[in-house]
């Protein structure tokens, strides 16, 4: 919520929108005039700094402002020591902050594959090969950081970052199920790859908002076939990577494309894949969509069971990511919002939060991991939450205060 609020009345943790009135010195005029950085006040040498400019008024937004959970406002020092502070959880920061910059790097990697795909240019596998040994190694050390990093997605990059997010899905998965790394490598490489042929789908296909003609949808179910021509010369490429790109849109009951597999046809490797393409495909915002819960997604799975998924896998991939998967938005029955970091295994609806928000209060608090699973806490979580249902920008508020 916008209010107007005099210099005198500002303090640390607000969030300035706009400078409302300036009085020049010289001349006692006074006017508007735009800012040139929105943002929040770190400290009270922000506010002096406003005043020497002779700012008198300002236009706050009440809904990102930073408050304490103490009745006074705590000024938010910029230091790296004091944003450190902030996060609770110093190693788990600091395996997402590595987990952020590998996604980045992928996500580099991912666009620079499709351009070579899409130019006629060979595939640099290698790379890819070395992109697949990074994130099962960032896997081992910290899972749940990997998972949040992958779950913070941007809704302009959903080419890129759903075959990223099915990569990691499938590592995660096969590691939750006990397969060798041998073959988790190969089905995250076979992740990485699986959609490489939407590149030759256009644009106004993928991005279409409403219901596919019957031609454009031919032309969409293509793309696999398209993915299977890109990686066709490489011969390094392992089978089961193959795999995960053939029969990723393959169903039990022979209703999948492109070749109408069904039931012994499909591959263990290959229903996997269309589990973890499908939870990310519905969880996932895209320009023309809003995601669903991670809880709406395992429905749909759970109904589709032996139809379309192998019920046994679809329940070992719901064990895997849990109740709760990391990286959701949860709102507590105290009306606090936080990011779910850490699973808990032994009690699956009492994981690890970091709290940020308050929606009865719609502001900012202190970032502060709870385990829900801590005794005698009065706490718990009501229900998970979309991006888009919030009017925050949580991304944003994320690189700010808790990623870097
Ligand atoms: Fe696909
Ligand atoms: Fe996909």
């Amino acid at each position: 919520m916008f209010k107007k609020l005099s210099i005198d009345d500002l303090q640390p943790g607000m969030y300035v929108e706009a400078i409302a009135e300036t009085k020049v010195k010289a001349t006692g005029e006074s006017g508007s005039h735009r800012i040139a950085q929105k943002g929040i006040l770190r400290d009270q040498a922000a506010i002096g700094s406003l005043r020497n400019a002779g700012v008198v008024s300002v236009i706050v937004d009440t809904a990102r402002e930073i408050k304490s959970e103490t009745p006074s406002v705590q000024p938010l020092d910029p230091t790296p020591a004091k944003r450190n502070k902030l996060k609770s959880n110093k190693s788990f920061g600091d395996s997402l902050t590595n987990a952020r910059a590998l996604y980045q790097k992928a996500k580099e990697l991912q666009a620079k594959a499709m351009e070579n795909f899409a130019s006629g240019q060979e595939l640099d596998i290698e790379s890819l090969v070395d992109m697949s040994d990074q994130f099962i190694e960032s896997l081992f050390d910290n899972q749940d950081a990997m998972l949040c990093a992958a779950m913070m997605r941007t809704k302009d990059d959903y080419l890129l970052e759903h075959s990223i997010n099915v990569a990691v899905l499938l590592a995660a998965f096969s590691k939750y199920i006990g397969l060798e790394q041998r073959i988790i490598r190969q089905l995250t490489l076979g992740g990485f790859l699986h959609d490489i042929g939407k590149i030759k789908v256009d644009d106004a296909i993928l991005k279409k908002p409403g219901r596919l003609t019957p031609a454009e949808y031919e032309e969409m179910k293509r793309h696999v076939e398209y993915g299977i021509e890109a990686v066709q010369a490489i011969d390094s490429l392992p089978d089961i990577s193959r795999q995960v790109i053939a029969l990723h849109h393959e169903k039990l009951d022979g209703s999948g494309y492109p070749n109408k597999f069904s039931g012994e046809e499909i591959s263990q490797y290959g229903r996997m894949a269309s589990i973890c393409d499908c939870y990310d495909a519905i969880t996932a915002s895209r320009c023309y969509k809003d995601g669903v819960v991670s809880s709406r997604a395992f429905k749909v799975l759970l109904d589709d069971s032996g139809k379309h998924f192998d019920g046994a896998l679809v329940s070992q991939f719901i064990k895997c990511l849990g109740v709760y998967p990391v990286g959701s938005l949860v709102e507590l029955k105290s009306g606090k919002l936080g990011v779910v970091i850490k699973s808990n295994q032994q009690s699956p609806l009492r994981p690890v939060v970091k709290l940020f928000y308050n929606v009865r209060h719609q502001h900012f608090i202190e970032v502060k991991d709870l385990d829900l699973a801590r005794m005698n806490l009065n706490d718990e979580i009501e229900r998970t939450v979309t991006q888009e249902s919030l009017d925050i920008d949580i991304p944003r508020f994320f690189d700010e205060f808790i990623f870097n």
